[in-house]
């Protein structure tokens, strides 16, 4: 695998370009404060006078409507929710994407499900930080950077990967690390993971083991330490030092429970069940599913919050923030 560090990017490209951020979000405001600092001519584009518009004032942006945005960048980057992507892009970016500019986003989805089409005559890019926002600005900050991938869907230019690299820079991706893959790799990979690990499967197999120990008669206290609260002590552990590591850091009582227990909470059948999440995703089943979700305005992610927040787990969880110094 070839990294990219600071010394394969340089800033002086994009001397004299215009970087039009559209959105700012969680990426839109860490990336645009970050191209910002790192001297480049940025312009932030947001609703009038909506949430965005005023954080970007604050943060010293004279924020600009989308499409006037879209025409005065160089490069444009589409830093709004996904779902959202294809109609702004439409409306207001895509008249404006003229030869030679490029087009940036931080993850695949509409390029690979075809959502968004940009013209042939122009270059689209990806840089895709592993982490979010409010991460990648604090580690820039401190003169260090998250690790991220780079893509290159279309290089109109001659020029793409130059662009996208000189843009991972300003961030300060490349003090960390950057790596190439395809734009459909990334989407795949971004998708199953939050879906199968990081926010559906670990949230799933925390409510179901809390659940299992309160039905049992434990006390709801105890099954929220135990089950949810201590699991940022085994996920640094994993972060830092891979899971090997986190079993030699585990008491012995632990390791031996772990690593007979664990195969039977996640078996075969579980095992199966990711190969099928994993298929719905690559065969564009999930993105077509999840684009209907946001015509009918979300009605399934609204019902889903309402239930959450009623559930045991997070009543328990707020009871004990109110007595617990945590
Ligand atoms: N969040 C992460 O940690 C993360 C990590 C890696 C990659 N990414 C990718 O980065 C991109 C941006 O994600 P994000 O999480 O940063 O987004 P986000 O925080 O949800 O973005 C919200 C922004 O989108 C604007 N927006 C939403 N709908 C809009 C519309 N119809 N018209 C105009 N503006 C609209 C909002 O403006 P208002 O304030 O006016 O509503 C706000 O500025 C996505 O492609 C995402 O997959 C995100
Ligand atoms: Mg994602």
């Amino acid at each position: 695998m070839r990294v990219y560090r600071d010394r394969d990017a340089n800033l002086d490209w994009l001397k004299n370009k215009t970087i039009a951020v559209i959105g700012y979000g969680s990426q839109g405001a860490a990336q645009a404060l970050c191209f910002r600092d790192s001297g480049l001519d940025v312009v932030v584009a947001a609703r009038k006078n909506g949430p965005s518009w005023r954080r970007a004032r604050t943060d010293g942006f004279e924020p600009a409507e989308l499409g006037e945005a879209a025409r005065r960048g160089d490069v444009v980057c589409m830093l709004i929710s996904d779902t959202s992507q294809p109609e702004v892009y439409y409306r207001f970016v895509h008249p404006h994407m003229t030869p030679g500019k490029t087009l940036y986003f931080s993850h695949g989805f509409n390029i690979t499900y075809e959502f968004i089409k940009p013209p042939r005559s122009v270059d689209v890019v990806m840089v895709a930080p592993h982490g979010p926002g409010r991460q990648l600005r604090e580690l820039y900050l401190a003169g260090k950077g998250l690790p991220a991938l780079l893509a290159v869907h279309r290089d109109a230019s001659g020029h793409a990967k130059r662009t996208a690299l000189a843009l991972a820079k300003a961030c300060g991706f490349t003090r960390s690390g950057v790596f190439e893959a395809p734009f459909n790799h990334e989407t795949f990979a971004d998708l199953f993971s939050e879906q199968a690990v990081l926010c559906g499967g670990v949230s799933e197999l925390v409510k179901s083991a809390y659940e299992t120990l309160v039905e049992a008669g434990i006390e709801p206290e105890l099954a929220w330490f135990c089950c949810l609260y201590e699991l940022k002590l085994t996920v640094d552990l994993i972060h830092h030092e891979g899971i090997e590591g986190m079993w030699s850091a585990v008491s012995e009582t632990a390791r031996y429970g772990g690593r007979t227990r664990g195969p039977r909470a996640i078996d075969t059948a579980s095992k199966a069940e990711l190969r099928r999440i994993l298929k719905e995703i690559m065969s564009g089943e999930f993105g077509r599913e999840l684009a209907q979700e946001y015509r009918r305005r979300m009605p399934l992610l609204r019902r889903a919050k309402r239930e959450g927040v009623r559930h045991g787990i997070e009543r328990t969880g707020r009871q004990i923030r109110r007595y617990f110094d945590i």
